[in-house]
């Protein structure tokens, strides 16, 4: 290989890293609605808050193990060390009171499949997983297509 051909060779192989670093990096901003903003930055021009949908109607799930959406408002429903408003009606000793629907088996399992006698500590924090909602059009296009629309197209294939 002569000097010139080797100095090219050295140019695209730095070319060529530089891009893969350049599209890691765009891959690593995954949240839209920040519109770009690092994970570890606040956003200085966040979105409005949003009214969250509050009519107290259960809403159905797109596959069985889906978190349900929460059908009311959260406003000041704080959960710190001391206290889980969510739990003040959720919980299975608050239901009878409330008419809230209880946490779930899996609420009470620890990460080994045992039932605790109370709220496992990794299902503590409910909006880790369970959101409100707004009734607003998508803002991102999705062609999720439920399992019984599937076993029906299959279905009629046969
Ligand atoms: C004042 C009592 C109360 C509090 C506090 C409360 N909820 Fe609820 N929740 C209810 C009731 C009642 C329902 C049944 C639907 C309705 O009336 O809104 C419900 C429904 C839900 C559902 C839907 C369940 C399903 O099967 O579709 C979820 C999820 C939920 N709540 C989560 C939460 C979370 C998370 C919090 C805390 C941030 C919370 N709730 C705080 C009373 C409460
Ligand atoms: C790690 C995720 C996670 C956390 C945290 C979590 N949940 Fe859930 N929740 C789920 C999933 C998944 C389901 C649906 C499957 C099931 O019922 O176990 C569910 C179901 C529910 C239901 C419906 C139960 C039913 O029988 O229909 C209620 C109500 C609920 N959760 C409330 C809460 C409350 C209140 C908290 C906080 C104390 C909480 N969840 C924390 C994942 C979570």
């Amino acid at each position: 290989m002569n000097k010139l051909s080797r100095l090219s060779l050295f140019a695209l192989i730095a070319a060529g890293s530089l891009l893969l670093s350049l599209q890691a990096h765009t891959e690593e901003q995954v949240a839209t609605l920040r519109k770009g903003t690092e994970l570890n930055k606040e956003n200085p021009k966040p979105a409005p808050l949003q009214n969250p949908s509050n009519k107290d109607i259960k809403r159905a799930r797109s596959y069985p193990m889906q978190p349900p959406t929460i059908p009311h408002k959260t406003d000041n429903y704080q959960t710190n060390l001391n206290a889980n408003k969510c739990l003040s009606c959720h919980s299975r000793s608050r239901v009878e009171e409330s008419q809230a629907p209880m946490i779930s088996v899996t609420h009470f399992m620890n990460r080994d499949g045992n039932f605790l006698a109370d709220v496992s500590p990794r299902r503590y924090f409910c909006k880790q997983c369970h959101v409100t909602q707004v009734e607003r059009k998508a803002l991102v296009k999705n062609d999720f297509k439920d399992v019984n629309e599937m076993l029906k197209k299959d279905r009629k294939a046969h």
